[in-house]
């Protein structure tokens, strides 16, 4: 198996492609690297592709649609070797060429939870022009509300080599591809849809800044600042003109040696090491910092499931 090295993007379906392209330029900074017909494809500086965005006919207020995230292998790496082992687990992987700006050519496979994964090699970074904006450095990670968690896991796991960082109970998991703490998340829901989306900024005075952006076009937390338990970064949260969640973090947790199965040490861990593990649900596992995530966010419309 060719183990998976980092997320690409995310492709959502917007029912305002023009008022999704203004924030993801104008607020997030992100560079719009192509428009073609209704097809917008964007990149952070860290990225050679973050964020596709499909014209649909979706109803005006609806929170626009993320069926589709891209995932990386190296760029050496022979997709065919990835399309024979999904073969080999009963799927039907076909490869798509010319996908656009930042794919050469992708292999694509439904999750558990419904989600089309394109298997895809890692290109660069593309130099871009300066821009206003929050302009976070990456595509950090995307989180799905899953009807099977415990299904979805063992899929990312057996076919595409992630690794379980940490479970809040047994209904939110986070998994790693790679150095990074958690690259896909799931928890349990009734229905599955995107639970937020997470671009990685530089540091704190970075997160300063983009509330200050935030600010600046009428958009405003919906959570946060504080410090998550499982990863324990520095997160805020804010909803986009697309209805749909993003966060804007930093301080990630790290474990850039796999095999000696810890996080690099931080001065907030209180475990020490800092292994993976299954945390209480609740505070002070979702903020460290004290305050419980408010009542009114989405997602606690369609769970079941306590936190
Ligand atoms: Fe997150």
């Amino acid at each position: 198996m060719i183990p998976i090295r980092r997320i690409g993007f995310a492709s959502f379906d917007s029912g305002d492609i023009e008022k999704s392209v203004d924030y993801y330029t104008n607020v997030l900074g992100l560079s719009l690297l192509d428009r073609v017909g209704g097809t917008a494809w964007l990149a952070c500086p860290g990225d050679a592709l973050s964020v596709v965005l499909n014209a649909s006919q979706h109803p005006a207020g609806e929170a626009a649609h993320c069926g589709q995230i891209g995932l990386q292998i190296g760029p050496q790496d022979d997709l065919a070797e990835v399309e024979h082992h999904l073969r080999g687990l009963g799927l039907s992987p076909e490869r798509v060429s010319d996908v656009g700006p930042g794919v050469a050519a992708q292999v694509p496979v439904t999750d558990p939870a419904g989600v089309r994964v394109c298997v895809h090699n890692a290109l660069p970074p593309v130099p871009r022009a300066a821009t206003c904006g929050v302009v976070p450095r990456k595509l950090g990670h995307t989180a799905f509300f899953a009807p099977d968690v415990q299904k979805t896991v063992e899929f990312y796991q057996t076919a595409l080599g992630f690794r379980v960082s940490d479970w809040i109970g047994d209904f939110f998991v986070f998994l790693r591809c790679g150095p990074d703490h958690h690259t896909v998340n799931f928890l349990h829901g009734p229905v599955r849809r995107m639970h937020h989306i997470a671009f990685e900024l530089n540091d704190w005075t970075h997160v300063k800044h983009a509330c200050d952006e935030l600010d600046r076009h009428d958009l405003h937390l919906s959570w946060g600042p504080g410090r998550h338990g499982p990863g324990h970064n520095i997160y805020t949260y804010h909803t986009n003109p697309d209805g749909i969640m993003v966060e804007l973090f930093t301080e990630l947790d790290q474990m850039s040696d796999e095999s000696l199965g810890w996080f690099d040490p931080r001065p907030w861990h209180k475990d020490r090491p800092q292994r993976p593990k299954v945390w209480p649900p609740g505070t002070p596992t979702t903020n460290f910092w004290g305050v419980a995530r408010p009542v009114g966010i989405n997602e606690q419309r369609e769970t079941n499931a306590p936190r």
